[in-house]
């Protein structure tokens, strides 16, 4: 409905209007337009222009009936076209104030209602994961030997010839090196002295003696490196645990008794174990510690019939090399050799966890695939 068809245009003379009695009713067409008007405003946008078409200053239908009407009224007119237009004027603004004060409260309400937080909302669950089966394996094995007093120290993964090789009593052109000689760093011109992967958790022996006097007892968990190829019981990564316990009294049955108990802890009772003469240049005696196989009891023989595949037949499973500290070691750490002994052990923990959760390819431990970690929570 326009208000053009008002005439707001033309003066009341224009108009036909001469009597005060003929006012009234063009007022109320404005109104008419007005309420109609005002019932299609629902939004901000809609209300400004809406509020401009009536009180605008210049062309507003308020401004235009002033001008156009009110101004050139002759005398008997003026006061009833200025009671109407006082009138309709409180009216407008009111009603466009109301409606502002609506419109706003509306769009409170909408960003309210956008941000209001539901407290009762079941939250985003993420996954937590688990640790490692290495690393839980690690922790068993910390969990035992501190219950018999030992203490855990961590070494550096890039280490030196010297303890890696020298100061174990592994001179330059040993054979045993052939195994170990792997992974060498490659320096820059000028370096000190060649850095290389270690090979073995051993060296931290040596840095553990340079540091303390006996009495020692430590554990070493950590990574070791290979040149090994992958398959599966091997990979150029893997894990062991080493032992190292000196004192001025320590004896072979110590020794004996320690992984004996160590391994009875770990597997079970019901395993038994037993040790064979081996071969390191940092321990005298040397040997090679074996256990019952854990799949056939020790009897060789597999459940289906024929010989265990596990053990291929042996009844044994080999673990781990270890001995009594070779008195040369504590020369290269100023211990007297007359007055200390002690026993090392290396175990391989890679395989150590295969046995005993029966895990019969050791690459699982490095693909970090989630169907594996998941069996392990
Ligand atoms: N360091 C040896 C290896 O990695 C294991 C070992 C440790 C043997 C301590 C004896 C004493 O094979």
């Amino acid at each position: 409905m326009p208000t053009s068809d008002i005439g707001l245009d033309k003066t009341l003379a224009a108009l036909g209007v001469a009597q005060p009695d003929q006012v009234a009713p063009l007022f109320a067409k404005i109104q008419e337009h007005f309420a109609a008007q005002f019932s299609l405003v629902h939004d901000e946008s809609d209300w400004k222009i809406f509020r401009d078409r009536w009180l605008g200053r210049k062309s507003g239908v308020l401004a235009q009936v002033t001008d156009n009407w009110l101004k050139p009224a002759p005398p008997e007119l003026k006061r009833a076209v200025g009671a109407a237009l006082n009138e309709l004027r409180a009216q407008v603004e009111a009603r466009v104030e109301e409606r502002r004060l609506a419109i706003e409260a509306g769009a409170d309400e909408t960003s309210l209602a956008r941000e209001r937080v539901d407290l009762s909302l079941p939250g985003v669950i993420r996954p937590i994961g688990s640790r490692h089966l290495i690393r839980q394996v690690f922790q068993e094995i910390e969990d035992i030997f501190f219950s018999i007093g030992f203490s855990v120290v961590e070494g550096p993964e890039i280490e030196t010839p010297y303890y890696n090789f020298e100061a174990l009593n592994i001179p330059e052109f040993h054979p045993v090196r052939d195994d170990m000689d792997t992974f060498y760093l490659e320096l820059p011109k000028g370096a000190p002295e060649p850095l290389l992967l270690r090979t073995h958790t051993s060296p931290m022996q040596i840095r553990t003696m340079e540091k303390r006097q006996p009495p020692v007892r430590v554990i070493v968990p950590g990574k070791v490196y290979r040149r090994d190829n992958p398959d599966a019981t091997h990979s150029f990564i893997f894990h062991q645990v080493e032992g190292l316990a000196v004192d001025t009294d320590i004896t072979f049955c110590d020794f004996t008794g320690t992984i004996e108990y160590f391994v009875e802890q770990f597997f079970g009772p019901g395993v038994k174990t037993r040790f064979r003469p081996s071969y390191f240049p940092f321990t005298e005696p040397s040997v090679e510690f074996d256990v019952s196989c854990i799949f056939c009891g020790g009897s060789g023989a597999a459940a289906s019939g024929g010989s265990c595949s596990k053990c291929k037949g042996a009844g044994w499973i080999e673990l781990f090399g270890a001995g009594m500290v070779d008195p040369a070691v504590y020369g290269f750490v100023n211990y007297d050799a007359k007055k200390v002994s002690g026993f090392a052990f290396g175990m391989g923990i890679d395989r150590l966890a295969m046995l005993k959760y029966g895990v019969d390819d050791m690459q699982v431990f490095f693909q970090n695939d989630v169907r594996f970690l998941r069996q392990f929570p």
